[in-house]
């Protein structure tokens, strides 16, 4: 039977599931992230043959140096952008993720976000908590609506067809979108209309939702140039990652009304935020909880569990990434 390490405390039952398997599971027991160095001097500290990682462990060269006897790392998050998986593939390590089961959580995050920066949420919440509310008033805090209004997908895979299928369904949106490529299911089911380039979507939508991977092409997708194609009306909702949005250019955009606002759950320079963000009032704000549902999250843990399961059984994982 193997020894897994696991970087971090996540829910039990993907633990559980790897015990049951006959496994020896090691949980990180760092109150946070483990440093690189941290990282390597646990994986080197015994010879384990598999590891459950998160978005926050940057794996690369050094690290699978650190673990010669692993097979498979298996990230904990549909992303997978802090993987060298070039250098896996060299070495014939399986890297897998946990796509499908968070879809749901993530998208509906994302349409949250939306409602919460359109009709204010955090603003009022605030407002009244700081004793400030005096009496219902015609004016206070008007927002804007979903329905009718036009949404704008950069991505257009499992996320971007969730968040279409309930912006169409929940709130009669029309949708339009661009990707790498035409995705048949969103134009049939929700009527979505493709753009050819990532600048006519950004014309013609009141609200922007990003739901591309992070790679070389992404990175800055939405940066001043393209910011400033925005409608003034218009906000950006980001949950997929934070680089894909160029960060001071943002906080400059909304703070010279070039787009009227933005939602952000991930950051280019995380946990940080860039200079300005916090404090403006036309931004609301979460921790990277996208997919932070309990179903998501067991979900997750069962899919890695699985996965390490058979890669050490010697079968193909559901979900490799290569
Ligand atoms: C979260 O950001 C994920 O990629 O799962
Ligand atoms: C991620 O799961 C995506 O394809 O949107």
């Amino acid at each position: 039977m193997a020894l897994i390490y696991v970087t971090r405390k996540i829910l039990d039952s993907g633990i559980a599931h790897l015990a049951r398997a006959g496994h020896t599971v090691d949980v990180s027991t760092k109150d946070g992230v483990l440093s690189k160095d941290e990282l390597i001097a646990t994986l080197s500290s015994k010879p384990y043959e598999a590891v459950l990682c998160l978005l926050t462990d940057r794996v690369d060269k050094e690290v699978f140096d650190a673990a010669p006897s692993a097979k498979i790392f298996a990230n904990y998050a549909v992303g997978y952008d802090n993987i060298d998986i070039e250098e896996a593939k060299r070495r014939g390590i399986v890297i897998t993720n946990t796509p499908d089961v968070l879809t749901d959580a993530v998208a509906e995050h994302a349409l949250a976000l939306a409602l919460s920066l359109l009709r204010r949420v955090p603003e009022s919440e605030r407002f009244l908590r700081e004793g400030k509310y005096e009496g219902w008033a015609p004016l206070l805090f008007l927002g804007a609506g979903l329905r009718g209004k036009v949404l704008g997908l950069l991505g257009a895979g499992r996320i971007g067809t969730r968040v279409a299928h309930e912006a169409v369904r929940g709130f009669d949106m029309h949708v339009i979108y661009h990707d790498v490529a035409r995705n048949e299911v969103l134009e049939k089911e929700y009527g979505a209309v493709f753009h050819g380039s990532p600048e006519d979507v950004l014309q013609a939508a009141d609200v922007i939702s990003l739901h591309v991977p992070l790679l070389p092409s992404t990175r800055h997708l939405i940066d001043a140039k393209r910011l400033a194609l925005m409608k003034p009306t218009a906000v950006l909702i980001n949950t997929s990652r934070g680089p894909v949005v160029d960060e001071a250019a943002l906080v400059a955009a909304l703070r010279a009304g070039v787009i009227s606002g933005a939602a952000l759950d991930v950051f280019e320079n995380e946990p940080a935020l860039a200079e300005g963000l916090a404090e403006l009032p036309n931004v609301v704000l979460t921790p990277h909880t996208a997919s932070a549902t309990v179903e998501a999250r067991e979900a997750m843990a069962e899919v890695a569990a699985r996965d390490i399961i058979a890669v050490l059984r010697g079968d193909a994982p559901a979900h490799p990434v290569l």
